[in-house]
């Protein structure tokens, strides 16, 4: 049964059709938001009260030792006024997954599921109606404790924040593999959502972009050969008809768009091998005339195709991928079952 969250509404509400529609990703935050506090060994109630400043301590242990994590997913309105969360509860089970890793406390699925319900349908006229538009849904937690001492923190602060977002209409997108920094290594925080994983990464963004890159595609830690994903999405490659992916083994960030996009492939009885694949492997791929594409996959793209692509001193440009290859059919799958135009088979779509 859906738990009954307490609602402060906005007096002001910000709300325009400008706004809703055109704003730049992550740049405008819908008029409320749910928060709620760990304190005792225990969370207080849920509430959701207008988007805004809240109070922290000066010296709050999440700027001091990290202890900060998030999620990300999309609702999608429906007609009549109707809106429906892809995968939230596998969002969940991630949140809570990275919250055992860096010693936080679980989140209950009343707050996490049912509050986002609840937050959504106070925000409802939030949610862009154009196709491929979304209201981006951002859980995130911090530790919140007034200390010093390196320890985990007693006090922590949930919040749901969310966020009109536009289609993501961009072209291929040029990666290079990245030799001089690592993201993760077998037993760090590689598939937790924490937030130093993020910060930790910039740097490795921002040089990529001066050499005219959107981003860098991450190699494994230890040899720096095994391709491991992109700076925000996972990836896959499509060789002599086979989609290869790196597998889960706790280094890259388990998507919930890659799961759902081998799921799909697997429907469609298209060949799908989780494996480790060197950069060598794909520049082989390429020279052979075997790589037919390659794509990052996530939230915010679905697949965004792969251009250009680098690594040390030598480059290809990856094929761009028909609708009808394997990658694209997929995508094409997951964005028509999220617009509500091909059958929820397998119940990720949940009602608002
Ligand atoms: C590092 C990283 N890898 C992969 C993904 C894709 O995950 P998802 O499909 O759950 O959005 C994301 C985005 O959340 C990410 O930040």
């Amino acid at each position: 049964m859906l738990a009954t969250v307490p609602v402060t509404r906005t007096t002001h509400s910000r709300l325009t059709p400008e706004l809703r529609d055109k704003a730049a990703f992550g740049a405008v935050f819908s008029d409320h938001m749910l928060m709620a506090d760990y304190a005792n060994g225990k969370w207080g109630d849920p509430r959701i009260i207008p988007y805004g400043a809240q109070p922290l301590a000066a010296a709050p242990a999440v700027a001091h030792y990290g202890q900060g994590i998030f999620e990300g997913f999309k609702v999608f309105a429906r007609p009549n006024h109707g809106a429906v969360a892809f995968r939230p509860d596998a969002n969940h089970a991630r949140m809570n997954r990275t919250c055992r890793r860096m010693a936080m406390p679980e989140i209950p699925a009343s707050t996490f599921i049912d509050g986002t319900m609840a937050l959504v349908a106070v925000d409802r006229d939030w949610i862009p109606e154009s196709a491929g538009s979304a209201l981006y849904v951002r859980p995130v937690m911090f530790a919140t404790g007034e200390q010093l001492g390196v320890r985990p923190s007693e006090t922590f602060r949930f919040i749901i924040e969310t966020c009109p977002s536009a289609p993501y209409f961009s072209g291929s997108v040029d990666l290079i593999a990245e030799d001089t920094y690592v993201r993760a290594f077998p037993g760090g925080t590689g598939a937790a959502k924490c937030g130093g994983n993020y910060a930790g990464s910039m740097l490795a963004a921002l040089e990529a972009q001066k050499k005219g890159f959107h981003n860098v595609l991450w190699l494994d830690g230890i040899e720096r050969k095994y391709v491991e994903e992109a700076g925000l999405m996972n990836v896959a490659f499509v060789i002599g008809g086979t989609v290869v992916t790196p597998p889960l083994g706790g280094t890259i960030l388990p998507g919930i768009t890659r799961d759902s996009v081998l799921t799909l492939l697997r429907d469609l009885r298209i060949p799908v091998e989780e494996r480790r694949i060197s950069i060598d492997d794909v520049f082989e791929a390429h020279a052979k005339g075997t790589l037919q594409g390659a794509a990052g996959i996530g939230t915010a793209a679905v697949i965004a195709p792969i251009g250009r692509l680098r690594h040390k001193d030598r480059e290809i440009t990856v094929p761009q991928m028909s609708p009808d290859s394997p990658l694209m059919q997929a995508g094409a799958e997951l964005e028509g079952l999220r617009l509500g135009r091909i059958p929820d088979r397998h119940n990720w779509l949940k009602s608002i």
